[in-house]
Order: structure tokens, then sequence, then C-alpha cells
């Protein structure tokens, strides 16, 4: 503003204004606090978090991207680390806590380098070569894989899941997981392709874990339409429709006049007919079940109880698709085009009584390009992360299916790259060779913090890790957090696909070096009294400039 005269306002009145180094360093803060709350869930001695929603909606949780998404945070920094956890989360399904940690401690580093009078574009170019170097040195630590090698996949799944407070009965979870997607692979242009929509996931309290099953057909959440129909169907023979069982009602209005009890009768003959027909087309065709996205008339039930037919109405398009993959039925939009090419098959479909819902089980289908996976708990919290960490588990199966490298796990390749990344920083110089070592200092945050979790001295962890890497062949040591000692992490069976080191750190950099280029922070006027639901602590007073203030103090 101009000096001694009337000030030029070029915002409107109310707004706030941070600039500079005020607005990186609130930036960075506001990432650290966020960075602070998850990162002691990282690793398999991780805590979990519970989560209490506005409406007293528990979520009791240990998934970075679940926590991130839940924390419902106000800060626009803030909320650029949640966008990393769900980048990363949509991208390979695993690996949004190391993502976080990796970009709140690239922001620390930074705010470091900053104190050293580093300028941002400096510390900004030095990350993105180190990020492109680590990718580099990931893709050279990597170590190939058969796709159909079934020990290393489950090794993959259980590594995932054995962070996660469903560990105690990963191994069964990790192999159904391992088996769904194995099931569910496809060639295409020479490429392994797995389409993880394909696996259909369906949660029901009640049992325990261990009863969850792998249905190698799909489970859909319907009844048995007709009380007389049959509530199992041995080597079933199945037709979709997508088109209702019923006579079409005119698009509009119409009136028939009927005079005599006769033409009444006449008229309901042919509404009789035409609906015995329908199902008369059916039957010939073969099949012995029906499946329908649309409604079903009671007269056709009736006909179809008759002649021993199970049918299911009102099935939702998703599971139409799946069905026809499962099966090999094709979805018929009329009756009268079927044929016995069109009907799917299926060992037996049954309907199933779980607790007070009934669900139709559509198994044992030949070799089928959908499956479900039914997954049991005590309660619903249980059964809720189950699914959570069996979706982070399915994710990482086909991950290392698609790409076919994998790497250690327990921070042993993070602790690598970061000896690599230190050597290649002394040939870059400059000071970007600061920025670049500062990188390699970051990547160690994970082990450290593995460590750290599993209650261990992180100074002595962190000494002793790095003597193990000087030497060339020891390059998959990390901390097993299981015993508490530096070890061979590859030999101990923690592994864990390459793409979801790469992609933590393609998120974690672009997230930090976004944040890092920020030195102009303008809020409106809104903004001050803070949007509701927001953090506690009132949001964010004094707009985004007060963010020291706005933060409870037990977060700092
Ligand atoms: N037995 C083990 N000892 C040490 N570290 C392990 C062990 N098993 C897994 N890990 C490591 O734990 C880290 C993963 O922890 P976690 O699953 O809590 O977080 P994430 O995968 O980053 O995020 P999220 O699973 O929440 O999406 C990985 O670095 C993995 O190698
Ligand atoms: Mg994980």
């Amino acid at each position: 503003m101009s000096e001694g005269t009337v000030p030029v306002l070029i915002l409107k009145e109310g707004a706030s204004r941070t600039r500079g180094r005020d607005a990186q360093r609130n930036n960075i803060l506001a990432a650290k606090v966020v960075t602070e709350t998850i990162r002691t869930t990282l690793g398999p001695e991780g805590m979990d978090k519970m989560l209490v929603a506005g409406m007293g909606d528990v979520v009791i949780t240990n998934d970075g991207a679940t926590i991130m998404k839940e924390l419902d945070v106000q800060h626009p920094a803030a909320k650029m680390l949640v966008e990393v956890a769900k980048s990363q989360d949509n991208e390979v399904g695993d690996g949004t806590t190391s993502a976080v940690v990796l970009a709140g401690e690239l922001l620390s580093k930074a705010e470091k380098l900053l104190d050293q009078e580093v300028h941002p574009t400096v510390i900004v170019e030095g990350y993105k070569k180190a990020s492109e170097k680590a990718l580099e040195i990931l893709d050279n630590l990597a170590i190939p894989i058969q796709r159909d090698d079934e020990k290393v996949l489950r090794l993959i799944a259980s590594t995932s899941m054995g962070t996660k407070a469903t560990a105690g009965t990963s191994e069964h979870l990790a192999k159904l997981a391992t088996d769904a997607v194995s099931q569910i692979v496809e060639e295409r242009n020479g490429k392994a392709i797995a389409d993880i929509d394909r696996v259909k996931v369906v949660k029901k309290k009640g049992e325990s874990m261990d009863q969850s099953e792998l249905v190698r057909g799909i489970v859909i959440d319907k009844e048995v339409a007709h009380p007389q129909m049959p509530k199992q169907v041995r080597n079933a023979k199945i037709a979709l429709l997508n088109s209702k069982l019923e006579i079409e009602k005119t698009e509009f209005d119409a009136k028939i006049n009927i005079n005599s009890p006769d033409q009444m009768k006449l008229f309901l003959d042919e509404e009789e007919s035409m609906l015995r027909q329908m199902t008369d087309e059916l039957v010939k065709s073969g099949a012995n079940v029906v499946l329908c996205e649309k409604g079903i008339d009671d007269m056709a039930l009736h006909f179809l109880s008759k002649k021993n037919v199970m049918a299911v109405k009102n099935i939702s398009s998703g599971d139409m698709e799946k069905l026809a993959k499962a099966t090999g039925a094709s979805i018929l939009a009329s009756t009268k085009d079927i044929g016995r090419d069109a009907l799917g098959e299926a060992k037996l479909v049954e309907e199933v009584k779980i607790g007070d819902d009934k669900l139709v089980y559509v198994r044992d289908c030949k070799d089928p390009r959908a499956v479900t996976v039914v997954i049991r708990g005590g309660s619903e919290h249980v059964t809720d992360e189950a699914e959570r960490s069996f979706h982070d588990a399915i994710c990482v199966v086909r991950n290392a299916i698609e790409d076919q490298k994998i790497v250690a796990g327990g921070g042993a390749p993070e602790a690598e790259t970061a000896k690599q990344l230190r050597e290649f920083a002394m040939k870059v110089g400059g000071r970007e060779q600061l920025a670049i070592e500062a990188y390699a200092e970051a990547l160690e945050a994970i082990p450290l913090t593995i460590a750290e979790n599993a209650g261990l001295d992180p100074i002595d962890i962190m000494v002793e890790l790095r003597s193990k890497h000087a030497d060339a062949g020891n390059k998959w040591y990390g901390v097993q957090a299981k015993t508490g000692k530096i070890a061979d992490m590859y030999a101990d069976n923690v592994i864990e696909p390459l793409r979801v080191k790469q992609q933590v750190v393609k998120s974690a950099t672009e997230a930090a070096s976004m944040l890092l280029r920020i030195d102009d922070v303008v809020s409106s006027k809104g903004m001050k009294e803070g949007p509701p639901g927001g953090m506690p602590g009132g949001g964010m007073p004094g707009g985004m400039g007060g963010m020291p203030g706005g933060m409870p103090p037990g977060m700092m």
C-alpha cells in the first residue's frame, strides 16, 4: 500500500491476506499438524483412530485414506494432504498413510531450508530432481515376479492387511483377496489387467472373520420373489433380464370400455395369456433361474413357481453386469430374444439367511469373470474395518499382478533410496544438493515412524539402519516391527508392490511442491467464521493467517 495516502483497496472488505514467509509457515504448520495426527497409525504396530462424526457415528480405523476423509479439515493446506491420501487411494489403494507422512516430512525439512535462506524455487527444483531419481532407484531395486506366483501374491496381501486391526485373522482374508483377484485377471493386448470392480464385497455382521468366504459367482442382496419357488436350484441355467416381466402400461392414459362380464373376462384372459407367453418362453429356453433387473408381475411369478423356476426381481444394474460376467449369460431386453446360448450357468443358486437378511448366492460358476467375497465379523465396526483393509489387499494384489514388480517393506526401500539419493546429491552439488539431502532424510521418516510406533528408539534404529545400508548387500534391511529388530525384510516375507512405493513418492512430492510454491494466501471474508463442522477450536479465526490460534492445543 502506498505510504501516507489513502490505501488502495483491491480486496473486498474483511478479506485477509498473508504473504511471504508467513504464508509458507502457516501452510507448513497446518500440514504438519495433520501429519502428526495420522503418523501414529503407520506400520503393523500403529494405533487406530476413533472418529466420531457430528451425528455420533463412530468409525474405528487405521486406514489413512479413511481417517483423512473423516477428519473434515478446514485449512486449505491441510486439505491438500487430504487430496494426497485420496489420490494415493484411487491410484494404488494402499500407502495412504505413508504418502501423508512423507509429504508432511518433506514440508518440515523444507522449513529448515527456508530458515537457511534457501529459496523455495530451489527447494522445489531439488525435490523434483530427488523424486525422479528416487523413482529410478526404486525401479532398479524392484524384484520381478511371475503374475501367477500365488505364494508371493499372498505375502503381499498379508503384508498390507497385517498393518490393520484385522491383522489377527488376516491370513484367511489375504488368501481370499489373492484368490479373488487371480480369478478375474484378464489378458488385454498381452498385458495382465485386473479390474477390481469385478470383485464384489458383501459384508454381513455375525460369525467370525474366519467364516468369510469367496463365492465363485455373485451374491445378491435380494430374496427369492415367491414363497412357492424353490430356494435351491442345482445346475442352474440362468436367464438375465433387464426389462420387466409385466404387461407394459401405455405411456398415455387409455380408456377401455367394457360393457359385459364376457368382455371383462376376455380382457383379463388376454393379459394372462401375454404373461403366460413370456414365462413359457423363459421355461422353453431351459432356464430354471430368472434374474430380473426390474419388477415381475405376481401372475408371472405364479406361473414360474408352477414350473419350479426360481426368480429374483429388482436386482441393481451393477449386479446384473457382474452376474453376466460371472455366469456367462447375456442380458436380455425381452423374453423373445432368448435362446439356449443366452443362458448362463452356475452349479448352485440358493437363498441363504444371514441374521435377519436373506441373500441369493449364485455359486460355483465355471471360470467366473466376476466374484464375490462375503466378509463376516463380530460387529459392524469389525466388518467395516475388515472391508477397508480387504480393499487395500485386493489393490496391492492387482498392482503386483499388473506390474509384476515388488519390493520389501518395513522401511527398507525408503532407507536404501535415501542412501543412494545422498550419493546422487553429492554429484549435483550446489544449493539443490541441500534439497536432495533433505528429501533423503524425509524418506527415512518411514522406517523411523514404523520404529517409533513399535515403541523403539528412533535414533538407535536410524544409526543401525544406516550402517546396515552402507553395505550394498543389505538393501532389504528395514525395521521388523514384530520383533523390534533391524532385519532383512525380504527374507522376513514383508513384501509390497513397487507401484505403491512409487506412488507414495509421486503424490507426496507433488503436494509438498505445490504448497511450497505458495507465497500469498488471500482469504475472503466468508472464511472468517469457518464453515460449520470445522476443526474444533473454531475453524480458522482470522482467516487462514490465524492458523496457529485456530488449532486445538492438543493437536500441536
Ligand atoms: N512386519 C512389519 N514390520 C515392519 N514394517 C511393516 C511390517 N509389515 C508392514 N510394514 C510396513 O508398514 C507400512 C505400511 O503401514 P500402513 O499400512 O499402516 O500404512 P500405509 O500402507 O502407508 O497406509 P494405509 O494402509 O493406511 O493406506 C509399510 O511401509 C510396510 O512395509
Ligand atoms: Mg497399508
